[in-house]
């Protein structure tokens, strides 16, 4: 590395472009100021989806560092350097119409959005979704639990959360017809080419980005085992067992799910973190999920020197006041126990009001928030 002396410029190479930028500067500014988009969301050192690789020379990583990659939006230059990220699809806008939205579990729901314009979208990115009138929240589009796929509508696993803004309302102001402004892809835990195992592991929600993984992956690169497991903190919850199977029946090694408490017969007792194979540097592991569940599995696949890709996914703290709950509920017209009655998947929205939700549940794993400097983008839903 060659240190930058005081007033000097610090030459940035980014996927072969040099530019120059002062001292000091986030390997997003530099990148900007030198008209280079480094793939960003928060700038907050939440979501991930700036982490860079470290070629060669050195930055202040700023605590973000894992193994060879830091948080570009974190990171600062301190001398020349050179960084390498994948190229990802641009980010844009389009509008979109909830058009369905069915239960999946007691506090999970699937919404689906028709989007007005096509999306290109890599398997386990995510998307910003900001139903009018409220604010925006972060949901990996899915593949439907039995295996299908349609570029043209985002399908959302929300997890309902009592009190959220946005969850709280689905099924209630939020219905088939209502509209949403979508922004994206955004998220560096997708899908790349490759030979070597597929380790993805998931908790909640974050089955979501996991289950987009697999199945491109068991699409598009058949040769490559593929090893699945996905947790759930009751039984009651586990509601991607078609796609398990999808995935069994499509050559994966191993698609499985853990339960925490009372697992019963169908499903094995524990968690994700207790299942993993020995991991080595031929390893790719994607995991998704709460802040405690990412951080173990990228602490294990660092340490066996595998490759990983995190999408921890962080509760938004913003609820409704107890007036706010009040008034949203005389506006939507609709009781709580109306919205909140699951009903058997498959059965069309149409034929009244029903359940959503997404990105984490602070009630249920306050012990897993994720610290600041690993953290993800706000959602409400999640692990
Ligand atoms: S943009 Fe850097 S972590 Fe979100």
């Amino acid at each position: 590395m060659s240190g930058a002396k005081s007033g000097s410029k610090c030459r940035l190479t980014i996927n072969g472009r040099t530019i120059e930028a002062a001292p000091g500067t986030t390997l997003v500014d530099a990148g900007l100021s030198g008209r280079i988009l480094v793939p960003h969301d928060c700038l907050t050192g939440q979501c991930e989806t700036c982490r860079v690789r470290l070629v060669s020379g050195s930055v202040d990583d700023r605590g973000t560092r894992i193994a060879d990659t830091v948080l570009a939006c974190q990171a600062t230059l301190i001398g020349d350097a050179t960084i390498f990220f994948d190229e990802v699809p641009p980010v844009l806008r389009v509008g979109g119409t909830v058009t369905d939205m069915r239960s999946l579990a007691p506090d999970i729901a699937e919404v689906v959005v028709a989007l007005n314009a096509p999306l290109e979208i890599l398997p386990g990115q995510y998307l910003n979704v900001r139903f009018a009138g409220f604010p925006g929240r972060d949901y990996s589009p899915a593949p439907d639990l039995e295996g299908g796929y349609d570029p043209g509508e985002a399908r959302l696993h929300v997890r309902l959360l009592p009190g959220g803004i946005v969850s709280g309302a689905i099924g209630r102001a939020i219905r088939p017809g209502h509209k949403a402004q979508i922004r994206g892809p955004l998220g560096a835990a997708f899908l790349r080419p490759g030979s070597g195992p597929l380790i993805l592991v998931s908790g909640g929600t974050g089955f979501a980005p996991v289950w987009s993984v697999a199945r491109a992956a068991r699409l598009s690169q058949p040769g490559r085992d593929l090893f699945l497991v996905t947790g759930m903190r009751r039984r009651e919850e586990v509601y991607m067992e078609s796609a398990l199977d999808w995935l069994i029946d499509h050559g994966a090694l191993e698609a499985f799910a853990t339960v925490e408490e009372d697992p019963g017969n169908r499903f094995r007792p524990g968690r994700p973190t207790h299942y993993l194979p020995s991991l080595g540097v031929d390893d790719t592991v994607i995991v998704a999920g709460s802040a405690g569940l990412v951080e173990a599995v990228r602490r294990k696949a660092v340490a066996a020197g595998a490759r990983v890709h995190a999408d921890p996914f962080v509760a938004s703290r913003e609820t409704l006041s107890m007036v706010g709950r009040l008034m949203q509920s005389l506006r939507s017209g609709a009781s709580a126990e109306s919205i909140l009655s699951p009903r058997p998947q498959g059965v069309s929205a149409e034929a009244g009001p029903l359940p959503g939700g997404r990105r984490f549940e602070p009630a249920q794993e306050p012990a897993e928030r994720r610290p600041a400097s690993i953290g993800r983008r706000a959602g409400e839903g999640g692990s």
